[in-house]
């Protein structure tokens, strides 16, 4: 049973294979949190709470003169604001026009099979063959008030991951105001641990930083209305000598795609506290008697195994609980993308060159990039008149897909739905669609607005719009896009006092699109892109396999950038092109055998004028696309191994993956600083099984050699030369 409910110590433990969650209603009603660690069943851990006066900490209602308990030191399970606990909180809401002050105390709770869904928003869920997962429900009611909170918990047992979501709900006649509703806060009685998170830039996303945690606050966030570049929302709590195969972690992912806010605080008692969930900045979300706000999902991975064994685990569950496209299972095409190869300067003689090179050296599908509707041609105009310009392709976009099908590739196409740009027939028809305040010169990015994805009738024109457009040709991919920062958060359409739901509307409103896009044409891949990885989040991941992961196709920036991304999503989501050189956004020069052993590392494709690589690389790019045909299943599902870190060795940067038997394993090295007078590197692989024999470059080696000894490298011939092989199970010691 992964959830277990004891009536008699009024404990709630959620078990899974790794790891044990408890919860405990204590002698006035509060729900204390009292345990998420190795999984450690049959214990009341309310006896690490030692309660005593710790001097300005006051006491809650009904308590009387007990000075030893306080909301300011217990470890608390859902933190809410008004009640004289002065860390981080969970919850800031109240009766609109009071002061914000809630009491929560428990209510009720119930256990049932299978996993709650959350209308609207993305929600992991149990796939078939899961009848482990349970759904617990607690209710907390404030002591004065209709408002109740419940606590939602989804135990995937087996797939070790606990999900976690509040809804709050307004039962009395009053509106209840909500200012702060985050998904979830932890409680862990001693800050012994260190956080990573992954910052970064347009062009340089998810850059791994590990971090002790001070006194006070830590915080990684977005006031974007979007996950951002700068700050991911996946962040990880780990051991201070946590490492890749050993130490306890903790993985904390929020499944939402807008602004977000992750804070950890360490208090006077140096207990860690952290607590996550949308970007409560400007928020002001009323709720009338009778309707409820449901916060997003965060998704939590605890093992005592580090870091590799925390991010494959959230990666596998990611990939069958989380994502719900048919592409997940089926053989993604590999495709070129034209963007870097033409930009917005292209007609259909060229597009067509590309494809037929595409064609010839055995990729799958061409991709359409931006520059084919509207007035296109540069990224001043045209977004929001989602029509094709057949001045511009000389035929219809029916034509064209038809030519190139008859090659032998499907077809896909980039649009960007959700902005509008000034000059444009949409701007020009309804210009209060467009998120500006009124009276004030609007904040343009990219020279576009950005529309009211908060308004029904916005969301009516671009469903027809997608549908027009899903309509016009063959269509098997599409690349949704979006290339601003959200501002100027107000909404012609709504109500001065609810502007302050606007930004979260604006997001329940993209997923609507999203749900209309995959739900009607559910055979259509999806790929995410927001400039790139802009919006790299589990939220995406919910509608889209896979995600564009950053305008930066260097295939040395991207060592980083995947390294980063490889800790909190499963690599087979990781989009990767192997781009032109020099390269595009850096100038610098790489191998395209290195370019194609990098992209290999995600979702592979390229995104360059084929019909401009010499005799040489066309043999190399059809040799890098059989490679990863052959070995599709390895790349896109195998065990992910980060072998070495691009942040600590200067030297090289290598990965692996392993098949789930153990029976096979692609090793890829990128060399990433020249000497002369070399000396030997070496590097020791994972995941491997320790009495099999492989076969790697004609040698046989045990599995335990190659993991506890490691493996010489070559010594590089030229800047980023790289290094890859595949190991085979050719054997077994005899015992
Ligand atoms: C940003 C994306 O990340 C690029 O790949 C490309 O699609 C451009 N937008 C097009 O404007």
């Amino acid at each position: 049973m992964a959830i277990r409910v004891d009536q008699t110590a009024k404990t709630f433990t959620l078990d899974t294979i790794k790891s044990t969650y408890q919860m405990k209603v204590d002698a006035h009603g509060n729900l204390l949190h009292t345990y998420y660690g190795a999984r450690a069943q049959g214990t009341d851990f309310s006896y690490l709470i030692s309660p005593a006066d710790h001097g300005f900490c006051g006491q809650p209602a009904g308590c009387g003169d007990d000075r030893t308990y306080s909301m300011d030191y217990l470890p608390l399970e859902y933190p809410a604001h008004g009640n004289g606990d002065y860390r981080i909180k969970a919850l800031r809401a109240g009766a609109a026009g009071q002061a914000p002050a809630l009491d929560l105390r428990y209510h009720s709770s119930d256990v049932t099979a299978g996993k709650y869904a959350l209308p609207g928003l993305p929600a992991m869920f149990a796939g078939e063959g899961d009848q482990d997962v349970q759904t617990l429900r607690i209710v907390l009611k404030d002591l004065y008030e209709e408002i109740y909170v419940t606590l939602l918990y989804g135990v995937f047992e087996k797939k070790n991951i606990v999900t976690r979501t509040a809804v709050i709900e307004n039962k009395g006649s009053r509106p209840v105001c909500i200012r702060r509703a985050m998904s979830m806060g932890l409680d862990f009685p001693e800050n012994d641990k260190e956080l990573i998170h992954f910052y970064g830039k347009h062009a340089g996303e998810r850059q791994f930083e590990r971090t002790a945690l001070l006194h006070g606050i830590t915080e990684v966030s977005s006031t974007r209305g979007m996950s951002g570049h700068q700050h991911n929302p996946f962040v990880v709590l780990c051991d201070k000598s946590a490492t890749e195969e050993n130490g306890d972690c903790w993985g904390i992912s929020l499944l939402y795609s807008g602004g977000f806010r992750i804070q950890t605080e360490t208090d006077q008692l140096d207990q860690l506290r952290i607590v996550c969930g949308i970007d409560d900045e400007e928020l002001e979300w009323t709720l009338s008697g009778g309707e409820s706000f449901a916060t997003p999902e965060a998704a939590l991975c605890f093992t005592d195994r580090g870091l590799a064994d925390l991010s494959n685990t959230i990666g596998a569950a990611f990939r069958t609980n989380l994502i719900r496209s048919v592409w997940k299972d089926r053989r993604r095409p590999l495709l070129v993308n034209n963007w870097e190869a033409t930009y917005f300067d292209f007609t259909k003689e060229k597009l067509l060159e590309i494809a037929r090179q595409a064609a010839e050296i055995g990729l799958d599908m061409f991709v359409l990039d931006d520059g084919w509707f509207g007035k296109r041609d540069s990224d001043r105009s045209g977004l929001g008149d989602w029509y094709v310009n057949e001045e511009k392709l000389g035929c219809t976009l029916r034509e064209l897909v038809d030519d190139i099908r008859d090659m032998g590739l499907s077809f896909g196409i980039w649009i960007e739905p959700e902005m509008v740009s000034e000059d444009s027939d949409l701007y020009r028809a309804h210009p209060d669609w467009a998120l500006t305040i009124p009276g004030r010169d609007p904040v343009r990015g990219r020279s576009q607005l950005v529309l009211d994805l908060s308004r029904a009738e916005v969301i009516e024109y671009l469903k027809d719009a997608i549908d027009r457009l899903m309509h016009s040709a063959d269509i098997a991919y599409i690349k949704w896009d979006m290339n601003r920062s959200v501002e100027n958060i107000y909404s012609a359409a709504a109500p001065s006092l609810s502007q302050g739901a606007v930004k979260h509307r604006y997001v329940l409103g993209l997923y609507e699109l999203l749900e209309h896009l995959t739900s009607r044409y559910p055979d259509v891949l999806l790929e995410g892109c927001s400039g790139g990885g802009g919006r790299f989040d589990a939220g995406m991941l919910y509608y889209a396999p896979q995600i564009w992961c950053s305008d930066n196709t260097d295939a040395v920036e991207r060592l980083r950038i995947h390294y980063g991304t490889s800790f909190g999503y499963p690599m087979s989501s990781v989009a990767a092109h192997v781009s032109v050189c020099p390269n595009e956004q850096n100038g610098r020069r790489t191998p395209f055998q290195t370019r194609g052993v990098c992209a290999m590392q995600g979702s592979f494709g390229y995104e360059l004028d084929l019909s401009a690589l010499s005799e040489e690389e066309l043999e190399e790019a059809k040799h890098q696309i059989a490679c990863y045909k052959e070995h599709y299943e390895l790349f896109q599902k195998g065990r992910y191994y980060r072998l070495s870190s691009p942040f600590t060795n200067r030297s090289f940067t290598a990965w692996s993956y392993v098949s789930e038997d153990g029976s096979e394993a692609s090793v890829s090295i990128v060399f990433t600083d020249l000497y002369g007078n070399p000396k030997p590197l070496r590097v020791k692989l994972k995941g491997l099984k320790e009495d099999a024999v492989y076969r790697l470059d004609g040698k046989e080696y045990t599995g335990g050699a190659l993991m506890y000894a490691g493996i010489v490298l070559p010594v590089p011939e030229c800047d980023y030369d790289s290094y890859f092989a595949l190991l085979k199970q050719c054997g077994a010691l005899s015992k």
